[in-house]
């Protein structure tokens, strides 16, 4: 259907490509918002290669997901600046306090936790984002309310 017909289109935007594989995994999740397990073997033929590759690939790479994301997203910054300002701390109390570790959505479908290198607010972190909008100073308590509040 459709969705094949704009699978192969970006399949052969990237053919050409010398290692094709990662931009087309990156067109497919920007079209999709996650790599479909029924996209994987048609990447698989259209590149000569095992579905067992593909799958490793999607799998190896964090920013690939097979799931679809929660509702809303709320991404806290890992990079230096704000670690040197308690990033690991503060991640730590918001993984425990909303049972969610990097990666994971809540059961319902609502939240999902995911790292993200650096947001741009370097000078007051530590700094995290709900879906646009971005947080400075950010502490547990503030975006687990936050979090809560997305319905
Ligand atoms: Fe965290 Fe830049 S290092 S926003």
């Amino acid at each position: 259907g459709e969705s094949l017909v704009r699978l192969q289109a970006i399949i052969a935007r990237h053919r050409g490509d010398e290692g094709p594989l990662l931009p087309i995994l990156h067109d497919v999740q920007a079209e999709w918002g996650m790599i479909p397990e029924s996209a994987q073997p048609v990447i698989a033929q259209a590149l000569g290669m095992s579905r067992a590759e593909i799958h490793g690939v999607v799998s190896f790479y964090h920013d690939f997901r097979q799931e679809p994301a929660g509702r809303h997203v709320l991404r806290l910054c890992r990079a230096e600046a704000c670690q040197s300002v308690g990033a690991d701390a503060l991640a730590q109390q918001v993984r425990t306090a909303l049972g969610l570790d990097w990666h994971e959505t809540t059961p319902d479908g609502r939240l999902t936790l995911e790292p993200v290198f650096c947001l741009g607010l370097c000078a007051c972190g530590p700094s995290a984002q709900l879906d646009d909008r971005l947080v400075g100073r950010a502490t547990a308590d503030r975006l687990v309310a936050l979090a809560g509040g997305a319905r």
